[in-house]
């Protein structure tokens, strides 16, 4: 079973992210370096998964660009990964994702937020999804989740 550690990324990581995240088809916006971490594999160094954390103009954060690359998934790399965000950024988060993946991120503490505790940014992103992605399956949807702050 191959080790897996976590690092920040760095600017020489930024085409890969870029590679990365578009190739696994999840949003590819907003993918700035600095906001990055990645899971990399002890044995070789390549990068085995990232995320990150990203803040929009009306004040929310969101998880964001979750990825493992095919060869290293159901390993934890992701599990990994979100854990330590959440603890480097404690506060209210939210994120996106096919409805699929809804009890992934239940493990985490995230819950489906209902549009009237959502931010302008996700009311408008959850319309346009619903417009334009999801506007022709009946199977999926976009969910828009939230994490509270944990109690201290
Ligand atoms: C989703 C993804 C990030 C999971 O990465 P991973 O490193 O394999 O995840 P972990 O090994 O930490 O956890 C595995 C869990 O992920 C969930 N999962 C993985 N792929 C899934 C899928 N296609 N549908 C639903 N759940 C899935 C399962 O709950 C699985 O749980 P299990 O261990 O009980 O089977 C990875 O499959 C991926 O990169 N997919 C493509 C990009 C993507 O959809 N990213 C999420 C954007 S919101």
């Amino acid at each position: 079973m191959p080790g897996f550690r976590l690092r920040p990324a760095t600017a020489a990581d930024q085409a890969l992210i870029v590679e990365l995240v578009r190739a696994a088809h999840v949003n590819p916006m907003d993918l700035k370096w600095p906001n990055f971490v990645l899971a990399v594999d002890e044995c070789n160094g390549q990068v085995a998964g990232l995320g990150q954390v990203k803040s929009h103009r009306d004040g929310s954060r969101e998880l964001a660009s979750i990825v493992t690359v095919p060869a290293c998934q159901n390993q934890g790399v992701a599990s990994r990964v979100v854990a330590h965000l959440l603890d480097q950024r404690p506060g209210v988060l939210y994120l996106t994702c096919r409805s699929g993946l809804g009890p992934f991120y239940e493990r985490f503490g995230f819950r489906e937020a209902p549009e009237a505790e959502q931010t302008p940014y996700f009311r408008r992103l959850a319309r346009l999804a619903r417009i334009f992605l999801f506007a022709s399956r009946s199977d999926e949807r976009l969910l828009v989740m939230r994490r509270d702050a944990p109690q201290a």
